[in-house]
């Protein structure tokens, strides 16, 4: 399945100059403290699965919010089953980004993301200012709102690939709806609550492809964080790589429930035998909505004073998160 996938980022291509190619290694070193303790292949069972079988039935809905709650409290992360999205649509997918990533360098950067242009392809991050990279190559579509689109950021190579992205953006839109309505509920809201906050969803799909790495004790495929937006639908293959911590920060979702939901802490590992495919499907409000404390319990103040944009509140953190890193680095 992954011998399609180059066995490095290519800017880790070697260029036959020992003093660079070793240099470039080195920008993917981490720090001691934050490199990964546990290896891709080290499975918890403590992550919450909820099935949505079910999930129109008074009695089954009432439960599946229940344990919604407690996972969201506990991790901020679920598995969802059940969620009724067709195999064959994720296969296709899959496969078309495996395809897509096994193209030549030069074929990939047609659709160079620097620049800010709005979709495409970037090594490491979009974050390209950090000190240290990730190991990954990462395709972005911004998928909705439709009527936004710039297919002129849609690879035609492979070809009929842009039906499928089509065929997945709506899927997970749909599945979106379905958990945030059960989010809602769970928070005690009515059903229609988080998704008329988000007013016109944005959604913009990172596919992500993590080669093989000589040092994955040393190396993350991508670092610790935590996503800025309402929810994130993430689709892996079964080489294994997502780690979550329970004791991590709080930004957009905790806004949205004032800090009773939690923000998944999380960071991708990569290893030596296998490349690693994911797809993360991030809904999040558009720049211009306005976030706020949702879901305020009585007795409780709301955890910021202020609304703002979500495009000030993603510059805000991207920023901060940027900083951090790259202060802790430059003190070392
Ligand atoms: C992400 O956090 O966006 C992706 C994590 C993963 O690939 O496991
Ligand atoms: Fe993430």
């Amino acid at each position: 399945m992954s011998s399609v996938v180059p066995a490095v980022p290519f800017p880790l291509l070697p260029t036959g100059d020992e003093e660079k190619d070793e240099e470039l290694r080195r920008s993917f070193v981490r720090d001691e403290d934050e490199r990964p303790k546990d290896p891709h292949n080290v499975f918890s069972n403590e992550i919450p699965v909820i099935s949505l079988d079910g999930i129109d039935d008074v009695d089954r809905r009432a439960v599946m919010c229940q344990k919604i709650v407690d996972a969201c409290e506990d991790w901020g992360v679920f598995q969802v089953i059940d969620h009724g999205v067709d195999v064959d649509l994720i296969s296709q997918m899959t496969s078309y980004a495996k395809e897509f990533f096994a193209l030549p360098p030069e074929e990939k950067l047609r659709y160079d993301m620097t620049g800010g242009k709005k979709g495409g392809f970037l090594v490491s991050s979009h974050l390209q200012k950090e000190v240290v990279r990730d190991w990954r190559e990462i395709f972005t579509f911004f998928s909705y709102p439709i009527d936004e689109r710039d297919y002129s950021r849609w690879p035609d190579n492979p070809q009929g690939w842009t039906p499928v992205v089509d065929a997945y953006s709506q899927n997970m839109m749909a599945l979106a709806d379905k958990l945030l309505e059960v989010l809602s509920e769970a928070m005690g809201m009515d059903r229609e609550a988080l998704k008329r906050s988000c007013i016109d969803m944005q959604q913009k799909l990172v596919l992500n492809s993590y080669p093989k790495c000589p040092d994955p004790h040393l190396i993350l495929g991508l670092k610790r964080h935590t996503d800025p937006g309402t929810i994130t639908l993430l689709l892996q293959d079964q080489v294994g790589g997502l780690q979550v911590t329970n004791d991590g920060a709080k930004t957009w979702i905790t806004f949205l429930s004032n800090g009773r939901f939690k923000n998944a802490d999380h960071q991708a590992v990569v290893n030596k035998d296998s490349s690693r495919i994911s797809i993360a499907t991030f809904q999040n409000p558009v720049p211009e909505a306005v976030v706020f404390p949702l879901a305020v319990r009585e007795g409780e103040d709301p955890i910021i004073d202020k609304p703002m944009t979500y495009a000030d509140m993603y510059k805000n953190k991207m920023a901060r998160d940027i900083d951090l890193a790259n202060q802790k680095k430059l003190a070392t």
